[in-house]
């Protein structure tokens, strides 16, 4: 029986996984959506064909028919749903940032332990067929051990005001970062250390956002304990186009992940212009894949009773890697991951869900 799926956010990322259960995933169905805005609910609803809609997962719960929830909603709303969600006994589908502390992430990964439900993170670029290719490789020893990693993400468009508000999404090294500090400590095999960043607001006044500490562009180093280096670069928005790419310098080679051009296409048709080859215009368009293949393998854990390959600690480490860095930047100084990880940990015994 096909695993039934209730979408809570049927924002831009919630209509990415809307299409790939739609489309790609035979054994998952989506039989619910919840929405707290009415009118995206409905357009959502409408395009995918959703007959059970809710404008709160209370109700959706009150309704109480489907086995799982992918949660894409704002990062601050994150702990309340996946809590009450595991706490239903729903396997959880969580989009990156896991949460905006590290006490939420553990009040979330405590939830679905009690619960024994499934919890996996939406980290995509561990499920795109280039990084699952460079981690094998780097697994099979061919570039030897990792040295130096230099992630960048960059993407197109404003944010909306609550992903550019420290307050309730850690702002750019969280909303469009997240992605690189989870994957240059997957590809490097070790945690980070220490972070320095540094940040710019070049397009703020141009947008007239007047928002506390917004950043557009961040440069952060990273020591990972096994002493390897890293660098995580983010600029949003970034009016070229979508653009993800990694480097990695290993003892033996070096390993590139990621194109800056969007199709194996040139065009030529002007001397003086010379060619012309397409970026990537948006992240569903450069990470298609990985969004299939992340949703699949959800859906083929809870078939399965296999846990997914990425869940809870992922997610906290990425949310440390961020708390970290705002705190560098925030400081001017760089910050151990021992200071976040140990105020987290001074939390009074009893204290979450
Ligand atoms: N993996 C990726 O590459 C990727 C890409 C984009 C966004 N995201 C993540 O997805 C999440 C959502 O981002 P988005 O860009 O889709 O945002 P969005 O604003 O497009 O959509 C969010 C939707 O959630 C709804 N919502 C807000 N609070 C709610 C609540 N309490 N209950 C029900 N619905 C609620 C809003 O009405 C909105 O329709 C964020 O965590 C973001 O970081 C991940």
């Amino acid at each position: 029986m096909a695993v039934r799926v209730c979408l809570i956010g049927a924002g831009r990322a919630g209509k990415v996984h809307a299409n790939s259960l739609s489309h790609h995933v035979p054994l998952g169905t989506l039989v619910a959506m919840v929405d707290a805005s009415a009118e995206m609910l409905h357009a959502s609803g409408d395009e995918f064909g959703v007959e059970h809609r809710f404008t709160t997962l209370e109700a959706a719960l009150d309704w109480g028919q489907f086995d799982a929830v992918i949660i894409t909603t704002p990062t601050f709303t994150h702990r309340e749903l996946a809590v009450m969600a595991a706490e239903a006994s729903k396997h959880v589908f969580l989009e990156k940032p896991m949460a905006l502390t590290l006490e939420e992430c553990d009040d979330i990964i405590a939830a679905t332990n009690r619960a024994g439900v499934f919890l996996q993170l939406g980290f995509m670029r561990r499920f795109d067929p280039d990084f699952v290719a460079a981690y094998e490789r780097i697994q099979a020893g061919e570039i030897g051990q990792p040295m130096l990693i230099k992630s960048l993400t960059h993407g197109p468009g404003l944010p909306p005001p609550w992903a550019r508000d420290l307050k309730t999404s850690n702002g750019l090294l969280a909303e469009v970062n997240s992605h690189d500090w989870d994957c240059t400590r997957w590809l490097m095999g070790s945690n980070p250390q220490r972070v320095y960043a540094e940040v710019a607001n070049f397009k703020g006044p141009k947008y007239n956002i007047d928002t506390p500490h917004f950043y557009d562009n961040v440069s952060t180093n990273v020591r990972f304990e096994n002493g390897g280096l890293g660098n995580i670069t983010g600029v949003c928005p970034c009016d070229y186009g979508y653009d993800a790419r990694v480097e990695i310098i290993g003892e033996r080679g070096i390993m590139q992940i990621g194109d800056i051009r969007g199709q194996a296409v040139i065009v030529g048709t002007n001397r003086d212009q010379g060619y012309i080859t397409p970026i990537y215009r948006t992240w569903p368009q450069r990470f298609a894949w990985g969004y299939i293949r992340e949703m699949e393998h959800f859906i083929h854990c809870i078939h399965t009773g296999t846990p997914p390959k990425v869940g809870g600690e992922d997610g906290r480490w990425a949310v440390a890697g961020v708390l970290a860095g705002t705190k560098s930047f925030l400081e001017e100084r760089p910050v151990l991951l021992s200071e976040i990880l140990d105020s987290a940990a001074s939390r009074p015994a009893g204290g979450g869900s």
